[in-house]
């Protein structure tokens, strides 16, 4: 039988500048969601890429001197150096400045020209170019950007249109159908009373700027913004090209994962374009909260931005993996230290696992000449810990459901915590004085490794490094089919199980270093 597909994206980020770990969260959790449903035996497809035309673009080339094709060009190869670094592994990256993509936004233009869904008229609006936004001017404050504060300039213009207004019922006819679209529900609200309130038809043409997609029947327009960006997601699988296969496979879109400053768009102005396309839509529009610095959001064009890079290489890529996945709720916002970061690096990976492996190892190695038999029996408390172990996994996939990551790894933790307690419990190192209690000794050191196992196979689509040092210590590098998701059956840690000392999973950060 042929695998369940699942197809996930991220935003295709801008690239006015470095990616900050805002934009490293995004693209973490996808890659984390993606390796979680290939464990869970799911065809994957995961797509990133990069957003490259637009005004804002074309100036920041020009005041280097340089074209916004060179430009760009030297970004996006930095963009795909920290995915790289960050172990994220995506089966393709779109860019917006590619062929394949130009013609799919000409193909999907000309045709809601063609069926009227797409009138020529003209704009004016208070324009703010930093952020690429028209506003009107009740939106303005105090004549400034809303979002960021600076000037902004009149511009009028001819342009065309995309006609939202028309499937404004058709569209909340689909939210009211399918109550789980927009993820978390608290958004979905959001939407649903800003489309109540009437919805304006969208500009997505531009004749001020030239670094863009030409409209392919008016030479004089390039397209807008949000109608060449959502287009990746039907781009990157070859929609409308002579081999559209992986739109035949993939298509429509499991989940799109974003952050809330966009999900208007991919929850209003997407849908709208697939309903007009007669397309299907995507099964979920994801829109996680910020990651936020003590004075606000970080972003690029404020630039208190925190740079992935340098945090990688001080603490590793799974330590920040993992931090900033725990960090940021489902439904909220989250704030970024770097004290916070050496926190759960210290509690959570070396304290509470790092900690539970190398000393039940140290143990087995002490006490057991590094061999380890499966139990014959279990004792109640045993019995406790064991069914924990085989809930957890249950648990995750009701969490990974929606996707709560942050909550999922919460749940994980408790099964360590858990071990952890059971190992103060059951205190090895006081059987081990009594030679009579040789066998329940082995059991509790037995019990621990294979709740170590379980929870190594259920951390790996989130910190993807760590289990393969585990693997070693348990010797089990070999033995594939112990790091699956089926394995996570008590009792497939095998007899005579043999160990070995490795290296220090997470070492400890001091903090009067930070
Ligand atoms: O909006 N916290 O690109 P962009 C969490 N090109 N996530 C953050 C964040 C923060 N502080 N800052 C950024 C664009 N992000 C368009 C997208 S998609 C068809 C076009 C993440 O470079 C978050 O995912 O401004 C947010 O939605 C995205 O970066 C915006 O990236
Ligand atoms: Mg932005």
């Amino acid at each position: 039988m042929d695998k369940k597909t699942f197809y996930i994206t991220t935003p295709i980020y801008y690239p006015s500048d470095k990616l900050h770990i805002g934009h490293a969260y995004t693209t973490v959790a996808a890659d984390s969601i993606a390796r979680y449903k290939k464990l869970t035996g799911y065809d994957v497809y995961f797509l990133t890429g990069s957003d490259e035309h637009g005004q804002k673009i074309e100036r920041a080339a020009k005041s280097k001197g340089e074209t916004p094709k060179e430009y760009v060009d030297e970004i996006v190869a930095g963009f795909k150096d920290l995915w790289q670094k960050l172990d994220v592994n995506y089966d393709d990256f779109i860019r917006t400045t590619q062929e394949r993509h130009k013609k799919t936004v000409q193909m999907i233009f000309e045709q809601l020209y063609k069926q009227g869904d797409i009138y020529k008229s003209s704009y004016e609006g208070w324009y703010c170019t930093p952020c690429e936004t028209f506003f009107t001017q009740r939106q303005l404050v105090d004549g400034k950007c809303p979002d960021c504060g600076r000037d902004v300039e009149l511009l009028r213009e001819e342009s065309y249109f995309f006609r939202m207004s028309k499937y404004a019922d058709e569209w909340l006819e689909f939210i009211e159908k399918n109550p789980d679209f927009i993820q978390p529900d608290s958004r979905r609200n959001e939407m649903i009373s800003f489309v109540k309130q009437g919805l304006e038809d969208l500009c997505v043409s531009r004749t001020t700027f030239d670094w863009g997609i030409r409209v392919p029947f008016d030479e004089k327009h390039v397209v807008y913004v949000w109608v060449d960006a959502l287009t990746n997601y039907l781009s990157a699988l070859g929609y409308g090209s002579n081999d559209d296969s992986l739109y035949q496979k993939y298509w429509p879109a499991d989940i799109h994962l974003v952050g809330k400053d966009i999900v208007r768009f991919h929850s209003i102005i997407w849908p709208i374009m697939l309903m007009a396309l007669k397309l299907p839509l995507p099964k979920k529009i994801v829109g996680h909260g910020w990651l936020l610095l003590k004075d606000g959001k970080m972003s690029k064009s404020k630039g208190n931005v925190v740079d992935p890079l340098v945090l990688i290489k001080k603490y590793g890529v799974d330590a920040v993996r993992y931090y900033l996945l725990r960090e940021l709720p489902f439904a909220a916002d989250g704030y970024y230290s770097e004290e916070a970061l050496a926190n759960r690096i210290n509690i959570d990976l070396a304290n509470d696992y790092g900690n539970l492996l190398s000393r039940t190892v140290a143990m087995v190695i002490k006490y057991q000449k590094g061999v380890l038999k499966k139990p014959g029996s279990y004792d109640p408390l045993d019995k406790e810990l064991i069914e924990l172990a085989q809930n957890t996994p249950k648990a995750v996939e009701k969490l990974m459901e929606k996707p709560e990551i942050s909550a999922s790894l919460a749940e994980i933790w408790k099964l360590v915590d858990r071990a952890n307690k059971y190992l103060d419990e059951t205190s090895p190192w006081a059987l081990a004085k009594d030679e009579t209690k040789f066998e329940r000794l082995n059991a509790v050191l037995y019990n621990v490794l294979e709740v170590v196992r379980f929870v190594t196979v259920m951390v790996s689509p989130f910190i993807p490094n760590v289990p393969f040092k585990v693997w070693k210590q348990l010797g089990i590098s070999d033995k594939k089919e112990l790091h699956t998701w089926e394995s996570l059956k008590w009792g497939e840690l095998p007899d005579n199980t043999e160990v070995g000392k490795g290296e220090v999973l997470f070492p400890r950060i001091d903090l009067s270093s930070l």
